[in-house]
């Protein structure tokens, strides 16, 4: 944990990926204790616990900008069967003293907890009026790993010490954050299986690149908010938290989470592709043509302006040979926004540059159907574009992990029967 040469930003990145006491001590010896603002009465947070726009800030076009540092645990239930009501509360009482200890905002935490099909399956049935399938390969040329427990809590803070904090807190480490008391942690009800973690945000690629799978030449700009070298996550190419919200049924006000972890391989996309090139196969070749992607994108506002080449997908890139990843992913859109709501981002677990890949929607079912307009399967059978090769960007990433989950409304978020009408 030296922190000789190593900025404020990169220094709370690499004690988000180590984790545990011992670097959320050397976070705050570092930093002091940041300000943090107070949570409040968790009476009056939304009853969807996706509903995070409202709260979090704008960067400078005035998109929705995710809070810096991201924890994603993977948790076992403790107990066989069907949760026991004091466990419930137990989970309640312990999400109950974060929401009063931290502000739900960027500065703060904000978190979601959902849960997986394997969850549901000491019930009866699965989650009533919800289809939550098993997660499943979704390319004929990928064979990732099927993530299987029972819960998932995602943990979101601009500051490292916050996360970890939260994380220590829970994992019953901790009695109190930020001056408040912890009522309840999730020892003995909950385990951690898995431990993921990520950044988001302008610097933060360019000063984690030393990892697998990126150049050594150190290639990702310094603006880049994306270890690709764009920026991603347009307000106006999103679905809309009202779009992904579960409208009807015993889940209501809820929604869906698929959670994959994507391996980035950027050699070639450095250090053979021109800028061009790199537009053409990230967002179209008619943008890369007319020149509308200066350096990272931020020229761009709050829309990448993809749905001027994404009909005729299939002829274009006939005549192109080539396709863009936003190009193909945008035919799957509905009232012409796409289905899915992103909030993905970049990890270096493992020493390895990836992406967490996580997305919210109102049904699995939205996020096959993008997921298949991104394969460009189609585009493949029909022009000189290849299965990954000049198609989008499959070329330099594989999906090595995914998982379903149910995101319940947030009166259901400790551990739910499947039916609670
Ligand atoms: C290495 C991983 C990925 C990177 C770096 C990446 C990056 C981007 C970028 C830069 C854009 C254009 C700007 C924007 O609209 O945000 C975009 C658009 C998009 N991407 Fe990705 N993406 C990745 C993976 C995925 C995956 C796995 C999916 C889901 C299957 C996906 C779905 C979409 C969608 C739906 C759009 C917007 C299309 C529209 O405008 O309708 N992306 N992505």
């Amino acid at each position: 944990m030296s922190d000789r040469g190593i900025s404020r930003r990169e220094f709370g990145k690499s004690a988000v990926a180590i984790g545990g006491t011992a670097a959320l001590a050397a976070c705050l010896d570092r930093f002091s204790s940041p300000d943090i603002p107070e949570g409040t009465d968790p009476a009056s947070l939304p009853a969807r616990q996706h509903e995070w726009k409202g709260y979090l800030a704008d960067d400078d076009a005035g998109n929705s900008q995710l809070s810096r540092h991201h924890v994603v645990l993977l948790l076992n239930y403790d107990r066989d069967g069907t949760p026991a009501d004091g466990d419930r509360q137990q989970v309640t009482d312990a999400l109950h003293s974060l929401e009063r200890a931290y502000g739900w905002e960027n500065d703060g935490l904000m978190f979601t907890l959902g849960y997986s099909p394997a969850y549901f399956e000491r019930f009866d049935a699965g989650p009533a009026d919800v289809d939550l399938p098993a997660p499943e390969a979704l390319a004929p040329f990928e064979d990732p790993e099927l993530d299987t427990p029972d819960a998932v809590l995602h943990l979101a803070s601009d500051h490292a010490s916050v996360v970890l904090a939260a994380e220590e807190a829970l994992n019953g480490e901790r009695d109190t954050v930020n001056d408040t008391e912890m009522a309840a942690a999730f020892d003995g009800v909950f385990s951690v299986a898995d431990r993921r973690t990520g950044f988001v945000g302008t610097g933060l690629p360019a000063e984690n690149q030393d990892v697998a799978g990126i150049p050594d030449s150190e290639p990702v700009p310094e603006e880049s908010p994306l270890f690709m070298g764009y920026k991603g996550r347009f307000d106006g190419n999103q679905a809309t938290e009202d779009d992904v919200t579960i409208e009807s049924g015993a889940f209501a006000g809820g929604t869906t989470q698929h959670l994959s972890y994507i391996r980035l391989q950027l050699q070639q996309w450095y250090e053979q592709e021109s800028h061009d090139q790199r537009v053409s196969k990230m967002f179209c070749p008619a943008h890369a043509a007319e020149g509308r992607v200066e350096g990272v994108g931020e020229n761009l506002g709050t829309a990448s302006g993809v749905e001027d080449c994404a009909d005729d997908v299939v002829e274009r890139s006939r005549r192109e040979g080539v396709v863009g990843h936003a190009q193909k992913s945008a035919r799957a859109r509905e009232d012409g926004r796409p289905l899915i709501l992103r909030r993905d981002f970049d990890s270096t677990d493992g020493g390895q540059a990836g992406l967490h890949f996580l997305s919210i929607q109102a049904s699995i079912t939205d996020f096959v159907a993008t997921r298949e307009a991104m394969n460009g399967t189609d585009v493949a059978e029909a022009s000189g574009v290849g299965q990954a090769v000049n198609n989008g960007i499959l070329q330099y990433m594989t999906v090595e992990r995914r998982g379903n989950y149910l995101l319940p409304p947030r009166s259901l978020r400790a551990l739910p029967p499947a039916d609670p009408a």
